[in-house]
């Protein structure tokens, strides 16, 4: 069986926590888009693990995880990362698999996202700077290095000396220092030799996975809002983040996946710029930031926090097929007298559809609100359903109803344990 985990909102939703319990089962866990501008939690007996470009899976005992092909990967990062699995005791030979097709973040795109960025101004987008805007573009547009070229040391000095020398024309227009080729190399050739036994066709091994009905966990980052076409552009990231985006990054085709998993944080949060349309600027919203602790695990930003938008969370639903649903941090609604959510939108007083959205319009819009009284109680230890406060299931109820998609997981807690499962 395959199942794939997508956030539904802005980003930080929890899939970390989601995909590390459900990885428990699974043969396989795939990273399939992005890179190190996500940031996967996962807590256990209070530890935290943070993830950036490994996925969330590997600390359950069966699955191998998988970097599959449309992931971006910062050298430093994934021997950062590699560094603190091995030290714990993985044995990433037979944990950790590469696929070759993955494009290299050089370090002339960290310096290109930093100076677009400051180039932008006022009107800057909130990017992590880790590169990704600029290393799938030049992916587009036949520019990228590649996990492949890395194991051909000539091929690889060759390309970067080419790249980085049209590169270092851009950065000293925009009055940059140009980036010096030889000072990377040796991080660049560490890295070479340190993955070599991990790179392999995931093409074959999906194949043969599915042949076998394995089980293949897929796990998507950043959230639907943030999708190159489908989220508020030009505030969104550089790959594609709905159920397309898998046949995209790994190969594997839509069709196979059979469960399909939304995140849905009980509340909104956002890292960076662009509109927020239920975005909340009073007290609440501190309240919530600080008992929710929403704070970039990547850039350790404070997160702007907003009520729930299940509108948007419905356009995610419907484009991605999500035909399940996870909810997390539920528990930090807990103390609220009033909850709200909001259903839709109105633009200079007439309805508007997510999906009529520019960022534009967006900026402009008033929420449509329905109220939901709180409760007081701390639900973090509840392990069943009708032990939560009634106004807690109402809630969830609510939210089930709207979007027509069955809630299976109610997550209370950053413990990996910490669930309610229906
Ligand atoms: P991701 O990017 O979607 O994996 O989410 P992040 O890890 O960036 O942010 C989610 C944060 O919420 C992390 O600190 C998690 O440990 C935490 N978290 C996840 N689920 C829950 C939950 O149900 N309740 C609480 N209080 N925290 C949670
Ligand atoms: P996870 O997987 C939250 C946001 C950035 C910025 C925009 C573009 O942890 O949920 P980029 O560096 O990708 O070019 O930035 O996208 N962003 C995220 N926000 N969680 C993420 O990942 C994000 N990944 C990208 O904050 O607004
Ligand atoms: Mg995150």
């Amino acid at each position: 069986m395959i199942q794939l985990v997508i956030g539904s909102q802005w980003g930080d939703e929890g899939k970390g926590k989601v995909v590390d319990m459900m990885a428990q089962n699974a043969h396989m866990v795939v990273r399939f888009h992005g890179g190190n501008n996500a940031g996967h939690t996962v807590v256990i007996n209070g530890k935290k693990f943070p993830f950036h470009l490994i996925p969330s899976g590997i600390l359950q005992k069966k699955p191998v995880v998988i970097i599959a092909d449309g992931v971006v990967i910062d050298p430093d990062v994934l021997l950062e990362e590699m560094a603190i699995f091995e030290k714990m005791g993985i044995n990433l030979k037979k944990k950790l698999v590469i696929s070759p097709r993955c494009h290299l973040i050089m370090p002339y795109h960290k310096e290109l996202d930093q100076a677009y960025e400051n180039a932008r101004g006022k009107n800057k987008l909130g990017t992590t700077k880790r590169g990704i805007g600029p290393v799938y573009a030049d992916k587009v547009s036949y520019n990228g290095i590649r996990i492949y070229e890395l194991l051909n040391w000539p091929l690889f000095v060759e390309k970067f000396k080419f790249q980085a020398a049209i590169k270092n024309k851009i950065l000293i227009t925009f009055g940059v220092s140009p980036i010096k080729v030889e000072t990377y190399l040796p991080i660049f050739k560490k890295l070479a030799e340190k993955i070599r036994p991990m790179i392999d066709d995931t093409f074959s091994l999906f194949q043969k996975a599915i042949q076998q009905k394995k089980q293949i966990l897929l796990e998507g980052a950043h959230g639907v809002m943030l999708d190159n076409s489908f989220g508020l552009y030009p505030y969104v990231t550089a790959s594609n983040v709905i159920e397309g985006g898998v046949n995209i990054g790994s190969g594997i085709p839509s069709k196979k996946i059979e469960e399909i998993w939304g995140v849905v944080k009980a509340y909104t949060s956002r890292v960076g710029g662009g509109p927020l349309p239920t975005e909340l600027f009073d007290k609440v919203a501190d309240v919530i930031r600080e008992k929710g602790y929403e704070y970039g695990t990547t850039t350790g930003r404070p997160r702007r926090i907003g009520w729930l938008d299940l509108a948007a969370v419905k356009f995610a639903c419907q484009l991605s097929s999500i035909n399940r649903i996870a909810i997390t941090k539920i528990d930090i609604l807990s103390g609220l007298s009033q909850i709200k959510v909001c259903l839709g939108y109105r633009l200079n007083g007439k309805k508007i559809a997510f999906s009529q959205c520019g960022y534009q319009e967006l900026e402009k819009l008033t929420p449509v609100y329905k109220n939901f009284s709180g409760w007081k109680e701390d639900i973090s230890k509840i392990k069943s359903f009708n032990k939560l406060p009634k106004n807690c299931q109402k809630y969830v109820k609510f939210i089930e109803k709207y979007l027509d998609v069955k809630v299976k997981i109610i997550s209370v807690s950053p413990e990996r344990k910490a669930s309610i499962f229906l």
